[in-house]
């Protein structure tokens, strides 16, 4: 079915310039971007956005580097977006990931890779509402 899912380019992958990289991917897999801002969060911003991550060690790593440079927050259609979005991305440690996909061509490491996609369709409406209202996004 026509799915929607959120997307991020992450602050590794600003820095170097690759977000018109990132995107060809993901138009050439199918997805259509439908919404796209360039935001640079706060630290607070990227604690609340990956508040279910709160008691893992890698926590503080994560938001520090999520507030460290811009990210490209996005939403994505297309037929099975979210499992088409998590192909195109990759294995979360770009060690792990396929030939080809974001992750493995871009990444840096399993902190730095690149991209973040939804995992399902709750997280998905959750994490969209997060950053876009219905206004911004055009499908
Ligand atoms: P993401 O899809 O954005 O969701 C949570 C993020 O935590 C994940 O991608 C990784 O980038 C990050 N992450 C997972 N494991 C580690 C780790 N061991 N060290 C640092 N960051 C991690």
């Amino acid at each position: 079915a026509l799915q929607r899912t959120f997307s991020i380019i992450k602050p590794d992958a600003t820095r170097r310039n690759l977000t018109g990289a990132i995107n060809a991917k993901l138009e050439e897999a199918g997805l259509r971007i439908v919404a796209q801002k360039r935001i640079h969060l706060s630290k607070a911003q990227a604690e609340a956005f990956y508040a279910v991550h709160k008691e893992r060690p890698f926590f503080a790593e994560l938001t520090e580097f999520m507030s460290s440079a811009p990210i490209v927050a996005q939403v994505l259609e297309g037929e099975d977006a979210i499992a088409k979005n998590r192909e195109v991305m990759g294995a979360t440690n770009p060690a792990d990931a396929a030939p080809g996909t974001i992750r493995k061509e871009f990444a840096l490491s399993i902190g730095e890779n690149s991209v973040h996609g939804s995992d399902g369709p709750d997280t998905a409406a959750t994490e969209i509402a997060y950053f876009f209202s219905g206004l911004e996004i055009v499908g």
